[in-house]
């Protein structure tokens, strides 16, 4: 997490800088900083808060300077307060740091025990003191050389010098850094996003890489100080400018975009006429994989989740999935004519890049489903499918979910049918049920006044559960999730058949359980498992699919009903009550519902 963004110019960069964390803001909003280099002077101003406090501090001290670096925050070590805001400042450094410096306790008694003071409760602060020590002996390239290799953990950094008004320094090991080519300046930053109001020219570091950055010069340089060429990237030019429009909330847009988000990841997946799935880069043949190895990290897990349950129904392969942060730890047995497919809306998430190095390293066959395709992750893996659901900007994902969801159903079938699991008409029968996927999103958008009066009692309870069976079970992990996050009410998923092993004990009169129960195989003992925990007091909302059958079961809360679909299909429909019940409990708690306390859209540290 963490944004960071240097320019150097021979013009004004403050003003930029600050329109740049504006972008970077999504990667933490806990505190924000700016620091910039005035003959001969490092000049600061931090807050605690987003950017936009930052701003209106920045126009008080009229802070001025071509050459500057900036930074939003999301808090590792100590907690979000101006003191722990980066820039991070010695006499004579400056620095702004994405990722954790595991060793920084064992740095810092080094560092106090010759005389430096520290101000903050951060990690980062020990670069600023290790830098200006070095210095003392050593040439500048020399010190970063040293220093970096002093530092145990990961990072991005960016580093301006008092007497070094020609240069910046960035560098990178775990966590993404891009460089960007301008017209006689150029500039450092998180991600490609953050520079492309001012280039399209981009090259990314690789880990224990680092620059040094000039108006009219960019050079790279490995772990031993040896020169690196990279290569230039060129990106679209197009900037994609992102608003609210009509709406107060981006993660409202971004709900509502989704019966556009699914045509669109049809469009790119599917040929209608001939009512078949083209993956045209598939660099192996479909009939040597063997299994299926799904990996992510929160909502994007619950997408592997799904995958799961899909790819197990429509073909014959061994299908696991994992979290990411686990995955990458755990002593695994790589089986070479498996798929390793990492998920990854931003694909920079640091577990999920981690596990995706992993397989890389063991010569497995990887896959990335993702969102953005200019990140880390789409860069490293050998087979990237993309998502085309546009940017989301909202914290809680929620189109990413289901454009996740739905490259990873149309892989299932693409598999399914190629290695012969299923029959030509069942194959196109699929096809064409995905084809009214779209409209039936829709329709179930139309169920908010009702959802809204519900999520006041949400709102308000101390706890809540969601329970579902087979496809509903990842869903039901999903809507839990999206109540923690948003309304921060405890919310727990479980599969409905778990109850009685111990969670039944959880409920109490009154107490809110949503449960999933779709008219499929699992109908009746979903239903079952409802009158449970209504008998012990639970206040349930049933969210089903519209069929002739009445729902048998008596002293319901409240009902929902989707539309009747092919039962593979139901869960992108049973998704959308539940984005929207989250929703309406933050609404009505008055949260920032874009941006959730202590949370941030990429976790780019593990
Ligand atoms: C929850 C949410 C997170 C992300 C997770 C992985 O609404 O957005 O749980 O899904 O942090 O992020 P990506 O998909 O960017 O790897």
């Amino acid at each position: 997490m963490c944004g960071i963004v240097g320019i150097i110019s021979s013009k004004e960069v403050t003003r930029r800088i600050i329109n740049s964390l504006k972008k970077l803001e999504y990667r933490g909003y806990d505190s924000a900083g700016i620091a910039t280099l005035v003959d001969g002077d490092i000049n600061e101003v931090k807050c605690e808060g987003r950017v936009e406090v930052l701003e209106k501090d920045i126009s008080k001290f009229n802070l001025k300077g071509d050459i500057g670096i900036g930074h939003v925050r999301w808090a590792t070590h100590g907690k979000p307060s101006k003191i722990n805001a980066h820039p991070h400042s010695s006499e004579q450094v400056s620095v702004v740091h994405n990722g954790i410096i595991e060793n920084s306790t064992i740095l810092k008694k080094f560092l106090e025990k010759k005389g430096y003071i520290f101000k903050s409760q951060t990690d980062t602060e020990v670069i600023a003191h290790l830098v200006t020590e070095y210095l003392k002996k050593n040439s500048l390239k020399d010190t970063i050389i040293k220093v970096l290799k002093k530092l145990h953990g990961s990072f991005a950094l960016g580093i301006i010098f008092k007497d070094q008004s020609n240069l910046m320094i960035g560098a990178k090991r775990g966590s993404p850094l891009a460089v960007g080519y301008g017209p006689n300046e150029n500039y450092i930053g998180s991600d490609s996003y953050a520079l492309k109001s001012m280039t399209n020219k981009i090259s990314y570091l690789d880990d224990g890489e680092f620059c040094i950055v000039k108006k009219d010069q960019i050079e790279f340089f490995d772990t031993a100080g040896t020169k690196v060429n990279k290569k230039v990237m060129n990106l679209s030019k197009d900037e994609i400018d992102y608003d609210k429009g009509d709406y107060k909330y981006f993660m409202e847009k971004e709900i509502d975009e989704q019966p556009s988000t699914i045509i669109a990841c049809i469009n790119e997946y599917v040929d209608k006429h001939n009512k078949q799935i083209n993956i045209y880069n598939f660099p192996w043949k479909i009939s040597s994989i063997e299994s299926i190895m799904l990996i992510g990290c929160g909502t994007a897990f619950h997408s592997c989740l799904m995958a799961k349950y899909w790819m197990e129904q429509n073909t014959n392969l061994d299908v696991s999935v994992d979290i990411a942060s686990e995955f990458r730890y755990r002593k695994v047995r790589f089986k070479k004519n498996c798929l390793y497919i990492v998920v990854s809306q931003s694909g920079e998430t640091a577990d999920t890049h981690a596990a995706l190095a992993l397989c890389k390293k063991n010569k497995m066959k990887t896959c990335a489903v993702v969102n953005v395709i200019e990140s880390s992750i789409a860069r490293d893996a050998d087979l990237v499918l993309p998502i085309y659901c546009g940017q989301e900007v909202g914290v809680a994902s929620t189109k990413a979910f289901i454009g996740q969801m739905l490259v990873l159903y149309i892989l299932s079938i693409k598999i399914s049918f190629d290695q012969k699991c299923i029959s030509k008409k069942k194959y196109q029968d699929k096809i064409k049920n995905l084809l009214t996927l779209s409209n039936s999103t829709k329709k179930t958008l139309k169920l908010d006044q009702k959802i809204l009066q519900i999520g006041k009692t949400f709102a308000e309870a101390k706890g809540s559960m969601f329970l579902g069976r087979g496809y509903s079970f990842p869903i039901a992990l999903e809507g839990a999730l999206k109540l923690k996050e948003l309304a921060y009410v405890h919310a727990e998923g479980y599969p409905a058949g778990e109850m009685k092993h111990g969670p039944l004990a959880l409920i109490e009169q009154g107490m809110p359980v949503v449960v999933l129960a779709p008219r499929d195989e699992y109908y009746k003992k979903t239903i079952s498992n409802m009158q449970e925990v209504i008998a012990r007091g639970a206040k349930v909302l049933l969210v089903t699919n519209k069929n002739k059958d009445e729902v048998i079961s008596e002293n319901i809360w409240e009902k929902i009903e989707v539309d009747q679909l092919d039962e593979e299909l139901i869960p992108f429909l049973m998704t959308i009550p539940l984005q929207k019940l989250a929703f309406y409990s933050a609404l009505e708690k008055g949260y920032d519902i874009d941006k959730p306390r202590n949370l941030a859209k990429s976790v780019t540290v593990e």
